[in-house]
């Protein structure tokens, strides 16, 4: 059999980057060599790493090696070192300038509760039990993106901070597609999350999200505002499938929604564009205060893998892999501290790295 060749550009970023990242590379070169596939690594500098190499968040080499793979793996970004500089020099501008420079539209952010987790989240069992959610945030438009922005004198010499939330009709459009066909492989729910009853920008966005539901009848469409969706979310959580929404209330809900399953170490990404190569990260930041000190938990970064392998490379079976040896590790009682809990066993982001190695090599039925 001819192995295939994959060009995979590893963005470790800042904090606990690096550690989650070697983790993640190993995984997934063993279950590459066990399905025959083959990965060719290119690491790049990014965030806050790429800000202390060269001045820049996003050195314009970076940006051009990603164009040139197949997938971009990325670990997290930032830190308190880099907090005080200007805004267009801290090391989320990277983030931004490459969800936008690879035309990254669709962020797709699972939330499924894992039965072997249900007592580290914070709400009670029956409320969580089952949950199963995926956020499809839009990712390069709304007022993260929107003109004019900027800190801007007054005629009274006053400083005004200014940004806009602008969404076109295609831009609505593109994504409620991603949202509405990400129902229909799921449960054939979605709910549009606005502020329509405040926002123009919001009324256009609940218009065309109507308009296309013509498209898909078979998908049961709903819409809340963002406040109502929000105290949902912590109170009954079990009645949302998929949920699509714009930048900033999707930077915020699925924050929120992660919370659900107990720790945000748990939960994958992906962010995927027309074409080109789509950014597959862990939800989580880059946490500083447990930087270098073998503490964090890797798994949002492995199975940000599995993501990678599912939507960019097509290879599911390689994905299940994966995804099989994160519960199973689970199932033998490994925990990082974030998701510790009472007779489990606390181990490390590299122990927990050999966990998974080992129960990829030796897998239980
Ligand atoms: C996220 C993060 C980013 C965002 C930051 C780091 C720019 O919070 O990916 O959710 O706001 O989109
Ligand atoms: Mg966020």
């Amino acid at each position: 059999m001819t192995q295939q060749q994959y060009r995979i550009t590893l963005l470790p970023g800042d904090g606990i980057g690096p550690e989650i990242m070697a983790v993640a590379v190993d995984v997934l070169k063993l279950v590459g060599q066990q399905l025959n596939l083959n990965f060719e690594f290119q690491t790049a500098l990014v965030g806050g790493a790429a800000i202390d190499a060269t001045g820049e968040p996003l050195p314009a080499a970076t940006l051009e090696t990603c164009r040139q793979s197949d997938a971009v793996l990325l670990a997290a970004i930032g830190g308190w070192k880099w907090d005080s500089l200007p805004s267009h020099q801290r090391p989320e501008r990277g983030l931004l300038g490459l969800r936008s420079g690879l035309g990254l539209f669709a962020n797709l952010r699972p939330a499924k509760i894992l039965p072997q987790l249900i007592d580290a989240s914070t709400l009670k069992r029956e409320v969580v039990e089952g949950v199963d959610i995926m956020v499809v945030r839009e990712l390069t438009g709304g007022i993260y993106f929107g003109q004019p922005k900027g800190i801007f004198a007054t005629e009274t010499g006053e400083k005004r901070g200014v940004n806009t939330m602008a969404y076109t009709e295609s831009e609505i459009d593109r994504i409620g597609r991603v949202a509405f066909e990400t129902a229909r492989k799921r449960g054939g729910k979605l709910c549009s999350v606005d502020k329509a009853n405040v926002l123009e920008v919001s009324q256009l966005w609940r218009d065309r999200i109507i308009q296309l539901a013509s498209e898909y009848q078979d998908i049961e469409l709903t819409h809340l505002y963002v406040d109502n969706a929000a105290m949902q979310l912590v109170r009954a959580p079990k009645q949302f499938d998929t949920i699509v929404t714009g930048n900033l209330f999707g930077d915020i809900l699925s924050d929120a929604a992660a919370m659900l399953t107990g720790s945000i170490g748990m939960l994958p990404s992906a962010s995927l564009g027309a074409n080109g190569p789509g950014v597959f990260e862990p939800v989580h930041g880059s946490a500083p205060d447990i930087a270098g000190q073998d503490k964090a938990n890797p798994i949002a970064q492995v199975l940000s893998v599995a993501m990678m392998l599912r939507y960019a490379l097509d290879k599911p079976e390689a994905a299940d892999r994966i995804e099989r040896a994160v519960l199973q590790v689970l199932d033998n009682g490994y925990r990082t501290g974030d998701i510790m809990s009472n007779g489990m066993t606390l181990v490390g982001c590299r122990a927990m790295g050999d966990a998974l190695l080992q129960a990829l090599e030796k897998p239980q039925s």
